[in-house]
Order: structure tokens, then sequence, then C-alpha cells
């Protein structure tokens, strides 16, 4: 049903609720879907954090204020979406705050709340590699999350990142900035965990595409990586080499990254969480048998045009 302006009169009918819609990739998950003209509505705990920097302009119709804990504010907060969009994140356990808590129950009762409330497409993002039987806590909350989102929301779709990149994220552009004023850099372990880092907007372009019904798809899991895969010392390397930098690199021993982390999560600005020395413990690139961002239309940006974008922030 629409007015004579052409807008929906259905309040919500095409309505894309993003939790998460302040985050590193949710705001520009928020951003693309506004360049689509949807409805788009992002969720989190402080929405007066949303910056819009989205190529046409468009404001959010609503900002909501709900935490992924809170089973009421959740209801209130996806009531009247045709889809939802969970991309919260929880990186240092902090009180109730727990792995189990924000990546499996949390999002079990996001994906059943939408579910009641008649959303047609719910999409989980997770990362790859997320194992419901890994060892660490991280890893296996994640692939936990995406069992207990598909049991409570049939037909939900999981998306699975790579290590992402933009001029805010925290692991190139931290390498970017250490091998610039660092003659050594510390790998972890002998630096060969393989990688394949995706540019964010690459990933955000994939999940409004996914959730505007840009594409309608019978998949249920998509993996977004970049274009190469580097081992982590191979990448060190490219990224020094296009920012003309010099540097030794030193392995270090994953023990001695893991106490380091441990102790880094005391700090009131961590800058290196146990869950990113567990996720550096194993390979990390997209499988080849799912689908991924070549499957939706999209061409992924390689290493040197995402040092570029970060050297010159954006
Ligand atoms: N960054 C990467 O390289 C990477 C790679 C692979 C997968 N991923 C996955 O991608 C997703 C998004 O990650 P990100 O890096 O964009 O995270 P982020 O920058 O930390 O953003 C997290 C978002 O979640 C919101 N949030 C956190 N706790 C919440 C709660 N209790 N209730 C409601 N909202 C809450 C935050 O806002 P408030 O704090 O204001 O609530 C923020 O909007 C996560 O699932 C992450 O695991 C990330």
């Amino acid at each position: 049903m629409t007015n004579q302006s052409g807008r929906n009169d259905l309040a919500g009918e095409n309505t894309v609720t993003v939790f998460g819609g302040t985050g590193f990739l949710g705001r520009r998950i928020v951003s693309r879907l506004l360049d689509k003209a949807v409805d788009v509505r992002p969720v989190s705990r402080h929405p007066h954090n949303y910056k819009s920097d989205n190529a046409s302009g468009k404001k959010p119709s609503q900002q909501i204020e709900a935490d992924i804990l809170d089973s009421s504010s959740i209801t209130a907060a996806v009531t009247g979406s045709r889809t939802v969009v969970n991309a919260v994140s929880l990186y240092v356990e902090r009180g109730e705050q727990t792995f189990e808590r924000v990546h499996v129950e949390a999002a079990a009762d996001l994906a059943t709340a939408s579910r009641d409330a008649g959303v047609e497409m719910f999409v989980q993002i997770s990362g790859i590699g997320s194992d419901p039987k890994s060892r660490s806590n991280y890893i296996r909350a994640r692939g936990r999350g995406e069992e207990v989102v598909m049991a409570a929301f049939p037909g939900a779709v999981i998306v699975r990142p790579a290590i992402m990149a933009g001029p805010d994220d925290a692991f190139i552009t931290r390498i970017a900035r250490l091998v610039r004023i660092l003659p050594i850099y510390p790998l972890f372990g002998e630096g060969g965990t393989l990688l394949q880092p995706v540019y964010v907007e690459d990933v955000a372009e994939a999940v409004s595409r996914l959730a505007s019904g840009q594409y309608s798809t019978d998949a249920s899991v998509f993996e977004c990586a970049g274009p190469r895969i580097y081992s982590y010392q191979e990448l060190v390397q490219e990224i020094a080499t296009h920012l003309n930098a010099r540097i030794r690199l030193v392995p270090v021993p994953f023990a001695v990254w893991s106490m380091v982390a441990s102790a880094a999560e005391f700090l009131p600005a961590v800058s290196l969480t146990r869950n990113q020395v567990d996720l550096m413990r194993s390979d990390n690139v997209a499988a080849n048998d799912l689908p991924g961002l070549k499957e939706l239309g999209i061409q992924s940006r390689g290493i040197e045009e995402l040092v570029r974008i970060i050297a010159h922030g954006g």
C-alpha cells in the first residue's frame, strides 16, 4: 500500500532493524540500507552514538535504545520489522556479559522475538571459524549462536565475515600504525596463520543486499572474505611494503600473547583480547563450498586498496 508520495503506508512493512547498528559493521549496514532507500532502525544501548555517513545523506526513521540482554526491550525493538539483523558484538567478558549470554542466549532470544513478531527474515552476523565444538569459549559461543538462531528462526541467514578492515578497525589499522613506528614487529606465533581480510564496506554491502531483499537466496550461510589469502607474516610484510616501512618480523609464542591479552583485558581501553589471540591460532579463510561476496555480486577490494583507504582515514 503506497500513498501519493510513493511511501509505504504500512508502518514497518519494509523496515529493517539492525541490532548493533551503531558499531563498526552495523552502522555501515545501516548506511548501505539508507542508500537503497530502505527504512532502517539502528538499535543499541547508546543510540546517540550512531554516526550517519551514507552517500545519500538520508537518516534512519528511528534510533532505538534497547539491550539485547533485556527481552522486553528486544520485543519492542523488533515489532513492525520485515527483517532483523543481529550485529551485536562482545569481545571481552565482563559481569553478566559473557560470550554464552550475548552470543548464544541473547541471539536466540532475539531470533525468537523476531519470529513471534512476524519478522520475515533474520540475519545473524557471526564470523569465519565459528565452531560449536571449539575449545575457545569465544569461538564455541559464536558456533553455538549460529545453531540456536537457526533453531529459533528457521530460514535465518548466517553471515560470517573474515577479519574486517576499515579506517577504524582493530586489526589492519593497528598493523599499519605499528609497522610505521616499530623497527621490530612481533608476530603471533611463527606468523603462519592464514587470513583473508575483507573490507568492512564490502561486508556491509553484502548484508544490505540480503536484508533488503535485493538478492533472494536459498543459501543459509555466507562467508565474506577478501580476494587474497595471506599468512599473517605475509600480510604484515605486505602492509609495511605499501607504507614504505622497513621492519624485522620476530616470532612470539602464542602462550606469551595469551598472557599479554589476559593482562590487557583488565585495562579500561582494551587493545588485545584473548579471543583475538584464540582466533589467530587457526586459519581464518572462507570455505570454497559456501557462497560469499562474489555470489552477491560484490567485487571485494584487496589489501593495497584497504591500506590506502586506512591511511587516508576513509
Ligand atoms: N570486527 C571484525 O573484524 C569482525 C570479524 C568477523 C566477525 N565480526 C562480527 O561482526 C559483528 C559486529 O562486530 P563489530 O566489530 O561491528 O562490533 P562493534 O563495533 O563492537 O559494535 C557492536 C555493536 O553492538 C552494540 N551492542 C553491544 N552490546 C549490546 C547489547 N547488550 N545490546 C544491544 N546492542 C549492543 C554496540 O552498541 P552499544 O555498545 O551502544 O550497545 C554496537 O552498536 C559481531 O558479531 C562480530 O563478532 C567482526
